[in-house]
């Protein structure tokens, strides 16, 4: 039973370390300059993923509400990361999930959906575009989702501005342990398994008293005597274990040397 707790354990333990988790969603997303570190800074974004995000403005007469999805269909839209929706219901599409960019710094995540509606008349009619700045906030799962700045009275580069607070994009406190200490956690749990299930086997089965309660008793004192007389084998200078005590040999067998015999007339 206890190895296979153990390796239970370990099993955890390794799961917990390694913090292995799948990314699904995120895949979804497009990019649209394929690299790896990109889709890396996306999969971070994993816990945001399959909701809506939403944001009001309300500039004059106009009055929007914007809905963000990361990687997912905003407000219910065929590969829409963000979508502008009018008063009337009227949904227009402010940037692709589908043609994606993603950049992370030490406390945040800017994301990029371009490939929206086209402007009318502003912007040289390019496509619209968002860009969504994550800040950390170790505080909040997923925070409110503000308009920034709606740019649109230029020439060309118009964008979206949005921004919200996530603790997904936190950095993450480097805590991992070294495959020493695992280990030694691995030994002390073994440890505590056969000190505990072994106490109460002596105890409730054997029915020992006292210090005997200890599992294997006899066998761990044995060994205490052995490693305490391989200490003194291994160790000691002066070789006590060959030759009786000084103090002993007076009786039995008289030292040869001087010097010796000296030594044991001293004390007394
Ligand atoms: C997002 O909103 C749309 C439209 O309201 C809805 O159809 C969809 O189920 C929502 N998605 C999630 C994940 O809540």
């Amino acid at each position: 039973m206890a190895p296979s707790l153990c390796w239970s354990l370990r099993a955890v333990l390794i799961l917990m370390v390694t913090g292995a988790h799948a990314a699904m969603y995120t895949n979804r997303c497009r990019l649209v300059h394929n690299h790896t570190s990109e889709s890396k800074v996306l999969s971070v974004l994993e816990p945001l993923t399959n909701q809506n995000f939403t944001a009001k403005t309300k500039v004059a007469e106009e009055d929007y509400t914007y809905v963000f999805q990361v990687c997912g269909d905003a407000d219910g839209m065929k590969d829409a990361g963000v979508v502008q929706r009018g008063k009337d219901g009227k949904q227009v599409l402010i940037g692709n999930y589908t043609s994606a960019q993603a950049f992370r710094g030490t406390d945040w995540i800017l994301l990029i959906y371009q490939g929206g509606e086209k402007y009318h008349d502003h912007c040289s009619k390019e496509s619209r575009k968002a860009m969504i700045m994550i800040s950390c906030d170790r505080s909040k799962a997923a925070g409110q989702l503000t308009v920034v700045l709606e740019d649109r009275v230029r020439e060309t580069d118009c964008f979206y501005l949005f921004e919200m607070d996530s603790s997904a994009v936190c950095p993450v406190i480097e805590s991992r342990l070294s495959t020493g200490s695992v280990l030694l956690i691995v030994c002390c749990c073994c440890l505590a398994v056969y000190l505990i299930s072994g106490f109460l086997y002596q105890r409730l089965i054997v029915g020992a008293k006292g210090v005997e309660q200890f599992p294997n008793y006899g066998f761990w004192t044995e060994l205490g005597n052995l490693s305490a007389d391989g200490c003194d084998f291994v160790c000691r200078t002066r070789g006590s274990r060959e030759e009786p005590p000084t103090y002993r040999g007076v009786s039995t067998e008289p030292s040869e040397e001087p010097e010796e015999r000296d030594d044991h007339l001293l004390p007394m």
